[in-house]
């Protein structure tokens, strides 16, 4: 049986008037990136034209997906984490947060987090967990943390460790919105033991296609995407013990195999653990 809770406080009116398909949205350029079937055609004129700029597009946002699953199998199976607040989560595709999760510990509870009213509604048919574990979905925005961390506390116990997950969204937050601010209030929110884990677009790998792509992307999406160096990218853990191999291409972090290994990836990815 399912066990699942979502945010039922938002209007319907206020649903659809959200759902501008004419317009791409960073999760369905992503999932057309991923070869899903959940975009409209902005968003695939979108991807691409990202395909056409960086032509390893499917490649690094798969390479960010198998980030994704193999920090969290670490998390579950290594650092006996039990408790996932996953913002940004994107649409349903392979190896989702809860999935990885329970499969290896079925107690896990997964709070997911996403501002596009798309992946809401895929969340409340898709994001489903079995018990004993639990999923819940919030619909908001992560420039928003204290509403994020309210709503998470009916399903989070915040006195145990909770593994934070900004996999491929803080590159939505401009230096203007203070992402370093969000990221500080997360981390204050959660107790000794809990993780923080981050991939994030950059340009340090592969200058010129990665700011041809985001250039392409940004012209059809209303979100822009920003490029960040590694020090950026490093500073966002500031407080928190790097676990191994540290800041490092996403493909780079704790591969499965050489392939994993050399895949191409226009990404940063990273976790750091909070101390006592
Ligand atoms: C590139 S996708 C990454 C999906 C997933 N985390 C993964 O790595 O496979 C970015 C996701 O972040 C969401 N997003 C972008 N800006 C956001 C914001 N300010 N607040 C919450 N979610 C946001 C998008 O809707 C999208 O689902």
């Amino acid at each position: 049986m399912a066990a699942g809770r979502h945010d039922s406080n938002i209007p319907d009116e206020d649903r659809i008037s959200r759902f501008d398909i004419g317009v791409a949205h960073p999760a369905r350029v992503y999932d057309a990136l991923l070869g899903g079937k959940d975009n409209f055609t902005a968003d695939r004129a979108a991807a691409e034209a990202g395909m056409r700029a960086f032509p390893a597009s499917g490649s690094s946002v798969r390479a960010n997906r198998a980030f994704l699953a193999r920090t969290v199998e670490y998390l579950a199976a290594s650092a006996g984490i039990r408790q996932f607040l996953d913002i940004g989560t994107g649409l349903p595709s392979a190896s989702n947060t809860h999935e990885v999760a329970q499969a290896i510990r079925p107690e896990s509870r997964i709070v997911y987090v996403d501002n596009d009213p798309i992946v809401l509604a895929h969340a409340e048919a898709l994001l489903t967990s079995t018990r004993p574990g639990i999923t819940d979905y919030i619909d908001a925005d992560l420039r928003d943390p204290g509403k994020i961390l309210s709503k998470a506390s009916r399903t989070l116990d915040f006195t145990r460790p909770v593994a934070i997950m900004l996999i491929g969204v803080l590159h939505f937050i401009p230096d203007s919105d203070d992402p370093q601010g969000i990221v500080d209030a997360l981390t204050a929110a959660v107790c000794a033991g809990s993780y923080l884990t981050i991939s994030h677009l950059t340009k340090d790998h592969y200058p010129a296609e990665m700011e041809a792509f985001v250039r392409a992307v940004n012209e059809g999406t209303q979100e822009k995407s920003i490029l960040r160096a590694h020090q950026e990218v490093s500073g966002f853990f500031r407080g928190l013990e790097l676990i191994d191999p540290g800041v490092v291409q996403v493909s780079r972090w704790r591969p499965r195999s050489e392939t994993e290994a050399s895949a191409t990836a226009g990404l940063w990815g990273g976790m750091g653990r909070k101390a006592a």
